[in-house]
């Protein structure tokens, strides 16, 4: 039996989605929606399905919809995922929503507790941590090879010239690089940050508006210390991102998300190599394997706090970036509840 999937919003990000979907034979796109005519008319000519220019047109419609990728956009590239989002939740859809959960916490607040209140399936699309690469790194966790993480440092970083808002670079991009640091060292209960703008000709003072650039200082509930590096002012051939967790017993470096992976022991000089493990070559390839995750878990109608990055661990990592802001904005390190 097909998983029955709808897309709402078929802009970039949707479109991938819904190339992931067609190559999937474990699904079937049922629905399209977007609120700009034309895109929903390609897409639904793409998938030989109904389109639609609104959530609440598709759900009157009585097509079966079984789950639904949210793929909206809008203020810091999460302001229009609350209204869709809870229009398909509160309709019973489960939903797979993009990154961030949303740029506001309290709607993120929202669309975790009704799906909670709903029990259904609510995944968010971070997609980083869905390499073979990190499970790897994850089973070596998992078995103890590392021992005791002390340490967990994250560096992520792009060019992107971006000034729609002041925050824009920590509140659009680093619900990925957090999730990662979350995914290997769980809950953050303190947060420090410092952010810099980077120059700009014409900008004011000669500077962006965005915080392009932020160091964040993070202390785990269970003890692990952390760093991020984050900065839209840095990419070519820096690389994407670089996460280094180090143990008592070793430490691993992950490079580029799927692409090499080392493992240091802490005492010998037997370094294990692995390049492109499981055949990823790119990060571009994480939307395959996230969805691919998402359609099996569906499939299986695992129960909601089975699901993946889940809505509440986006909800944690958003957390954890407002958590940054006020840090900077009041100068003092911040506890989370
Ligand atoms: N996971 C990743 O690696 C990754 C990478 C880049 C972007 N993203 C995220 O993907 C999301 C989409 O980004 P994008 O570049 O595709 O944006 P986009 O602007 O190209 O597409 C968004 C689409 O949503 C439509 N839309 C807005 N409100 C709607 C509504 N209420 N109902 C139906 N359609 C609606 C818009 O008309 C538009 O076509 C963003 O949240 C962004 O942060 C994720």
């Amino acid at each position: 039996m097909t998983l029955k999937v709808a897309i709402v919003g078929v802009g970039n990000i949707g479109n991938i989605h819904l190339g992931v979907y067609q190559k999937n034979p474990a699904c079937q796109i049922v629905a399209v929606c977007d609120i700009i005519k034309e895109r929903a008319d390609k897409a639904a000519a793409q998938c030989s399905c109904p389109g639609f220019y609104s959530v609440k047109e598709m759900l009157v419609s009585g097509i079966q919809i079984e789950a639904a990728s949210m793929c909206t956009a809008g203020v810091e590239n999460g302001g229009d995922h609350y209204t869709p989002t809870m229009e398909l939740l509160s309709a019973g859809i489960p939903v797979l929503g993009e990154k961030p959960i949303s740029n506001n916490l309290q709607q993120a607040e929202e669309m975790v507790t009704l799906a909670h209140g709903k029990n259904l399936r609510y995944g968010v699309n971070l997609n980083h941590r869905f390499t073979p690469a990190a499970l790897r790194a994850k089973e070596w966790v998992t078995a103890g090879r590392l021992g005791e993480i002390n340490i967990i440092n994250m560096t992520m970083w792009i060019n992107n010239p971006n000034e729609t808002s002041p925050w824009f670079h920590i509140r659009a991009l680093h619900p990925h690089s957090l999730d990662v640091m979350r995914y290997f060292g769980g809950d953050v209960e303190k947060v420090q940050a410092f952010f810099k703008r980077g120059p700009r000709q014409d900008g004011p003072h000669g500077q962006r508006v965005c915080w392009s650039n932020v160091q964040v200082n993070l202390l785990f509930k269970n003890g692990i210390i952390g760093h991020l590096t984050g900065s839209y002012d840095a990419g070519g051939s820096y690389g994407l991102e670089t996460l280094e967790v180090v143990g008592s017993e070793a430490r691993f470096v992950l490079l580029d998300a799927c692409e090499h992976l080392r493992f240091y022991p802490r005492f010998s000089q037997e370094v294990e190599s692995y390049d492109y493990l499981g055949g990823m070559m790119s990060f571009g390839e994480t939307f395959n394997s996230r969805i691919a995750r998402w359609v099996e878990q569906n499939v299986a109608k695992d129960s909601p706090e089975q699901i993946d990055a889940s809505g509440e661990d986006a909800l944690k990592v958003q957390r954890i970036i407002e958590a940054t802001i006020k840090s900077w904005e009041t100068g003092t390190v911040v506890t989370l509840s």
